[in-house]
């Protein structure tokens, strides 16, 4: 997130002699991004952080799609999915294409090496649980509810807290950032925003780890994870500032826009990346015209296929959905409320609907994975019941 910050302790200036008061000096290390034109942080580490003793493939990444890919809605339930093993190398994909990545991951254990992913921004939903986002920038504590943004090449690991461990996760292939409608000239959230810099968590404490040894990191580069093993403990840093770290917003925090009628989706937009769009549906009053119809229209998305995840168990339009749902509306039908929800919302008050969605601009590919907790029925839950 392009705002400036600075934890622990730097130098008055940049690129200047700073001494480590047990001897010698501290490394310092550009992390950025377009070359030397895009967000970066300066960091200060024990060591120089290049001392790799060796690296070796663990397995290549190979996304597959569903073989049947006849055009038509698709629900699959995450929740009944098999949970256990790793935050990183026990991802099940769910969608993809060049620019997004989508995958679920249910963790029952912290991973015992460190985490890296050089191929793209990630974008964490915590659909259940708590713990902490270590990483080279301190600890940023999470729960339920939270979006935690990992810009690439930042070294981080999940250290799970109690209870269970749900993650909904979109690589993007471009950077996040908060959408610029809602962002003046000079970078700030205007007034008009659902957050604002406020809401926003950054890494506030930084442990700093004095420890020389044998430290895995599993690197992702071209669909593929390598080990790289570093001869001392990734996160040495003892100060860092500048624009380019992790970050959370709880969706709790995204106050959704509300108008007399209906507010079309990009007013619950929440992040962009360059090829997509992530958008946060919240708890909130309905159109307030005396003639409104709250439910959404029947519309066809010609440009995008859209994604829902259902962060509880309410959809103001939706029937037969449940918390940990996944719907694919794909361009090339038509899709609108499940029947009796359009004319059933009319003089309603307010929705408890809380939900992620990601609007493509690409078309995407469900993988093969998820077919085994999809929905059958879901493509003619529009037909009216005999
Ligand atoms: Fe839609």
């Amino acid at each position: 997130m392009p705002i400036y910050h600075a934890v622990g302790n730097i130098p008055r200036k940049r690129h200047v002699v700073f001494k480590n008061p047990k001897g010698g000096i501290y490394y310092e290390h550009l992390m950025g991004t377009t070359g030397f034109d895009g967000p970066a942080s300066l960091l200060y580490h024990l060591r120089q952080p290049t001392q790799v003793i060796r690296e070796k493939v663990l397995k290549p990444i190979p996304w597959e799609k569903d073989p049947d890919q006849r055009v038509r809605m698709r629900h699959f339930r995450l929740f009944k999915a098999e949970p256990g093993g790793s935050f990183v190398m026990d991802r099940m994909p769910v969608l993809y294409n060049n620019h997004v990545a989508v995958s679920w991951a249910q963790p029952t254990s912290t991973d015992d090496f460190f985490y890296r992913n050089s191929q793209g921004d990630e974008l964490v939903y915590v659909a259940e649980g708590e713990g902490v986002l270590e990483s080279c920038y301190g600890e940023l504590p999470y729960h339920q509810g939270d979006y935690l943004v990992i810009h690439r090449g930042i070294t981080t690991r999940m250290k799970l807290g109690k209870g269970k461990q749900r993650f909904l996760i979109f690589e993007g292939s471009g950077y996040y950032r908060a959408p610029s409608k809602y962002r003046n000239e000079h970078g700030q959230l205007m007034e008009h925003s659902p957050y604002c810099e406020r809401d926003i968590r950054r890494p506030t404490e930084l442990p700093v780890y004095d420890e020389k040894g044998e430290f895995p990191i599993v690197v992702k580069r071209q669909n593929m994870l390598t080990e790289i093993t570093m001869a001392y403990h990734p996160f040495d840093v003892v100060g860092w500032d500048g624009y380019y770290y992790p970050w959370a917003l709880n969706i709790n925090d995204f106050e959704p826009i509300v108008g007399s009628l209906h507010q079309p989706p990009p007013v619950h937009e929440t992040f962009r990346n360059d090829r997509f769009i992530v958008c946060s549906f919240m708890p909130r009053l309905f159109d307030f015209h005396k003639d409104a119809v709250p439910a959404p229209y029947n519309h066809s998305n010609v440009m995008s296929d859209e994604i829902l995840f259902y962060a509880n168990d309410e959809f103001m339009s939706r029937k037969g959905i449940e918390m940990g749902s996944m719907t694919v509306h794909p361009a090339g039908l038509i899709h609108g409320g499940h029947p009796g929800k359009y004319e059933g919302s009319i003089g309603k008050k307010e929705t408890k609907e809380m939900a992620v969605m990601m609007d493509t601009f690409d078309p995407i590919y469900v993988a093969k994975d998820p077919i085994a907790v999809e929905d059958m029925d879901y493509p003619r839950s529009w037909l009216p019941k005999e």
